[in-house]
């Protein structure tokens, strides 16, 4: 495993596992929760230790087991949770506050490595007023780091000249069908880690055959040539899989590099 070290000092992975879908019926984001860990446990033993969830997924409680399942130290862990952009969430302090503690409970920790505003919405004071109080649970040693995700340009600036604790990470869209290179862009300028959301969604079909053509040569897959694109770009990335033996071939991205010529034919897709 490779990691970026994060504007606080703390390392994150490169790669962890998404989970919108996982603990729940049918493998449908919508599904009931059936409290199933499989899909964790599977990527757990082959060797993800980054775990991105939300109380918008409503499985926080399925990482929480799963976490303690693997019978690994808590610290071996690097936990991602996020509070909705939502106003039963952010419209006070105590709001705020009770969605962290729900957090924390679910996750069944006294910690989290990495606590993210979901989205963005448009009073931006008011998403000021609602980082002022995660400052405060860094503070205290209760999240590790705190970021936003689905920020652009002018909301991430933002909170730049109001923040006293300067965002560590903004989650983003980032595939083949839209690399969102202008905000990775202005993270890079400004220390804020760019972290890819649905890595491996959105491939037309001429992008696959110009990924599986480019790795070829490595003996990669088009997913794997995809995740390498981001991961040699700077991009920390997080797909899911349902299936086990994807799930580690998603993690295997550290044995090649593409060359720069390869990096702008992916860019350019
Ligand atoms: N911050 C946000 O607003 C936001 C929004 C969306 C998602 N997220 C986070 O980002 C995570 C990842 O995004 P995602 O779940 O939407 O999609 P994704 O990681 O892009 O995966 C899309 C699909 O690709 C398939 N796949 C995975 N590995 C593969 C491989 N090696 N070869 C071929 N197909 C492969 C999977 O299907 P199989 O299961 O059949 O393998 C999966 O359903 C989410 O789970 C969630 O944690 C965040």
């Amino acid at each position: 495993m490779e990691f970026v070290t994060l504007n606080t000092g703390v390392e994150i992975p490169m790669i962890g596992t998404g989970t919108n879908t996982y603990g729940k019926q049918d493998h449908n984001y919508n599904g009931d929760i059936t409290g199933d860990t499989t899909e964790l446990d599977a990527a757990i033993a082959s060797g993800y230790r980054l775990i991105d969830t939300a109380i918008g997924y409503r499985n926080e409680a399925v990482i929480g087991a799963a976490v303690k399942k693997s019978g690994l130290d808590r610290s071996e862990f690097f936990l991602t949770s996020k509070l909705p952009g939502k106003e039963e969430y952010t419209a006070s302090r105590e709001a705020v506050e009770a969605g962290i503690a729900f957090s924390l409970e679910q996750l069944q920790t006294d910690y989290i490595d990495l606590y993210l505003i979901h989205h963005p919405w448009d009073d931006l004071d008011e998403i000021v007023s609602v980082w002022k109080v995660l400052e405060e649970y860094v503070d205290k040693g209760v999240f590790k780091a705190i970021g936003v995700s689905n920020f652009d340009e002018r909301q991430l600036q933002y909170l730049l000249d109001n923040a006293r604790i300067e965002p560590a990470v903004n989650q983003i869209q980032s595939h083949v069908g839209h690399w969102n290179h202008e905000v990775i862009a202005f993270g890079k300028q400004h220390g804020i880690v760019s972290e890819a959301w649905g890595p491996l969604s959105g491939v037309s079909d001429e992008a696959r055959v110009k990924l599986t053509e480019i790795g070829k040569s490595y003996n990669k897959s088009w997913a794997q040539v995809s995740l390498r694109y981001q991961i040699q770009s700077g991009v920390v990335v997080i797909p899911k899989s349902h299936d086990a033996g994807r799930q580690k071939d998603n993690l295997e991205l550290f044995d090649f590099e593409l060359t720069a010529e390869e990096m702008a034919e992916v860019a350019a897709l």
